[in-house]
């Protein structure tokens, strides 16, 4: 049969689009803009669903196509993913070296040195050159079937760049970034969830999401460092062999003629493992050669020619100064060591968190104490232990402070603490405490909420003190003449932070929605149902409209939503009921408050304002500049006044005069509107 043009038009955009992922995710060297990605991204998914019968399970569309399951499949791995013994210290990294060289009856062994990433083990299947099945590693023999969620992994190729006969089974680490931790954290921190430790829990928490759409937004990658059913004889060659296929290998890896070499590359990364944007825990150290693999074997579940170096944990000594008791957004009371600050892996440590008063007693740690602290999994700062340990050794006890209590007034406004039988927090109960309001204030002008620019913490503490705003809908209320009266406050800058405040009453759903402070409900489960009650609500809805639409929803109706179970619609319908929360929400109602709607059917992951700074200049015809703004902003992209090296794109309807003289001096891409709305239409589609 003869290829149709939609037929060969498809497969070459494949091919540019593995083509472009590959010397993204690979090589770290792109060479198409990512404009121009999208518009082949856009063009295949176009011509996809015109024509159905092209579509293939390893289309670069694909990637985020499986449905949300309720659990993961057993996979039995063809040989066992092994673990590896560790080594604490340079004499453990020698006795290893010496059992090699006499096992195998030779001096020159020769190791592969590669770190040990932080992450998740994962195999991958490979039949004929084409992704066939993820799973984690589990207890070893069987692990959990998570190829949808992989499958969104975009540096895992769905094809290998040759199409090598049988089956080939790859292994590495499923790790997150630095930054996407970071994130997760403080998003989760914002859902009043317990933050991930380490970046590993993070990665299995994302991996093993129910829904691939969940997973996608974790930019989650994976470096690969072992396979079998290659054809290959030694560690290092296999790395080589892998990348030529298309799979991606950590290139901090370095071959060691023998152990001193091998201690020098420990020692090297012992402190460079910190401006790495990933995390790492180790060294990983390898006998090179298969044949001499295959000679040392394995014990019990772990090879005897590898070994893992662990970096010692981050600990340090010092003093606790105070122990302070936080409020939170929710009220939540959490006792805080001040501690003597103390260098801690690189970072300067103050505060350690105690977490809650069990903790406290577990440790049974007192003002005045030493204390070991340490960064756990390198990063949140705890308190390990009261050293020398308060148990009694049998000599003289020493002068200690008194045992910590938590206060029963709330140390912010005095109101009543309460505890909950069963419960392991206490909470303030005062819904007007200044310190729920003020994080909550605090909160509502965040970049993921209103993001007003200005207003931060000491403005807010003023605000508060002078009894100005009480709720965050009070700032939308704010005159001139009261800013202007505030300490430091000029003509100008009263006037700035006004016109900001103003500015920000039309903002996209999702941000109003994350602004409001719901438990449980954080910044992505708010695009998620800004994108549900879209679909429900008139074309320009007043926010009126918008709360009534939720009021009006079942907790059913909002279990349909992405992220949203049982318990978060339960806490969404909790707080529409809440007569507190009414009354602010009726306030941001009488402010004038505006939501923008995301466009139907957008992902914002997917539109080409994702992650960029767009700058509009001139006059625009078909709708306001506020408006273009804010729908920039729904799709995942800045806004932003100005033109600088920061900026990807400048629209420039008439009369766009000095800001389109920067953006051609520094080469930046200009489009005029008809160009913009194209862009926005090819999105709406
Ligand atoms: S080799 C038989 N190499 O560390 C070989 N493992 O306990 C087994 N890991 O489960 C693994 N980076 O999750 C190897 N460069 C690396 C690694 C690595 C991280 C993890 C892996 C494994 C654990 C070993």
């Amino acid at each position: 049969m003869v290829p149709s043009d939609a037929q060969r038009r498809v497969v070459e955009l494949r091919a540019r689009i593995e083509k472009a992922n590959y010397q993204y995710h690979m090589l770290d060297a792109p060479t198409i803009d990512d404009f121009a990605y999208d518009a082949l991204m856009r063009e295949l998914q176009d011509l996809e669903a015109k024509h159905p019968e092209l579509v293939e399970p390893d289309s670069p569309t694909q990637r985020v196509g499986a449905p949300a399951s309720s659990r993961f499949g057993p996979i039995e791995h063809l040989n066992p993913m092994l673990s590896l013994s560790n080594a604490f210290d340079e004499a453990e990294v020698r006795a290893f070296d010496a059992r090699s060289r006499k096992a195998l009856g030779r001096d020159d062994v020769g190791y592969v040195c590669e770190l040990k990433i932080d992450g998740l083990a994962i195999n991958l299947t490979y039949v004929d050159g084409r992704f066939t099945q993820g799973a984690t590693r589990g207890d070893g023999s069987v692990g959990e079937d998570v190829t949808g969620n992989l499958r969104t992994i975009k540096s895992i190729p769905l094809t290998l760049r040759e199409k090598v006969g049988g089956r080939i089974d790859v292994r590495g680490e499923v790790y997150l970034p630095t930054a996407a931790f970071d994130a997760t954290n403080r998003e989760r921190l914002e859902r009043d969830e317990p933050p991930f430790a380490n970046p590993r829990n993070a990665a299995a928490g994302a991996v093993r999401q129910l829904d691939p759409a969940q997973t996608a937004k974790r930019n989650l990658a994976m470096w690969v460092y072992s396979a079998a059913g290659l054809a290959v004889d030694s560690q290092h060659a296999l790395l080589a062999r892998v990348r030529e296929l298309g799979l991606r290998t950590n290139p901090n890896v370095r071959q060691a003629r023998d152990v001193d070499a091998v201690l020098a590359f420990i020692a090297e990364w012992e402190t460079t493992r910190h401006d790495l944007d990933y995390g790492t825990d180790g060294i990983v150290v390898k006998v090179d050669r298969v044949a001499d693999q295959e000679v040392l074997g394995s014990v019990s579940r772990s090879p005897r020619w590898a070994i893992a170096y662990k970096f010692p944990a981050e600990q340090a000594m010092t003093t606790v100064e105070d122990i302070k008791v936080s409020v939170g957004r929710t009220g939540v009371l959490t006792p805080v060591a001040w501690l003597a600050p103390v260098l801690v892996g690189g970072t300067t440590v103050r505060r350690a968190t105690l977490h809650n008063l069990a903790e406290v007693r577990r440790l049974d740690v007192r003002v005045g104490d030493r204390v070991v602290i340490q960064r756990a999994g390198d990063v949140i700062p705890e308190v390990v232990r009261v050293d020398p340990p308060p148990v009694e050794t049998g000599k003289r006890k020493p002068r200690r402070g008194r045992p910590f209590e938590m206060p029963e007034a709330c140390p912010v406004c005095a109101g009543a603490v309460e505890h909950r039988e069963g419960e392991v927090a206490y909470r303030c109960a005062n819904p007007a405490c200044p310190a729920k309001t003020g994080q909550r204030i605090g909160h509502f002008v965040s970049r993921g909420g209103f993001d007003i620019e200005g207003v931060g913490g000491a403005l807010i503490d003023q605000l508060q003190t002078r009894g100005l705003v009480n709720d965050p809908g009070d700032l939308f209320l704010l005159t001139k003449e009261q800013l202007l009266d505030l300490d430091r406050f000029a003509e100008k800058s009263a006037a700035n932070i006004y016109d900001r405040i103003q500015a920000a009453k039309r903002r996209p759903l999702g941000r109003i929605i994350n602004a409001l402070g719901i438990a449980q409900v954080g910044w992505s489960t708010s695009e998620d149902l800004a994108v549900w009650l879209a679909s429900r609500l008139p074309a320009d809805p007043t926010l009126a409209q918008v709360f009534e639409a939720l009021r009006s929803a079942s907790a059913d109706a909002l279990q349909t939503i992405n992220g949203v179970g049982e318990k978060v619609a339960e806490a969404i319908r909790a707080f529409l009921n809440d007569a507190s929360e009414i009354t602010a929400m009726d306030k941001l109602v009488s402010a004038g408050v505006v939501p923008v709607l995301p466009v139907p059917g957008a992902l914002s992951a997917a539109s080409p304002f994702t992650g960029r700074t767009v700058v509009f200049t001139g006059t625009l015809e078909r709708r306001t500049r506020e408006d273009a703004e804010a729908l920039v902003r729904s799709l995942g992209g800045k806004a932003a006044g100005s033109v600088s090296a920061k900026t990807d794109l400048v629209v420039a309807g008439p009369g766009g005069g000095s800001k389109l003289d920067q953006a051609k001096q520094l080469g930046v891409k200009v489009v005029d509107e008809e160009a913009f709305e194209a862009m926005l239409a090819a999105v709406q589609r």
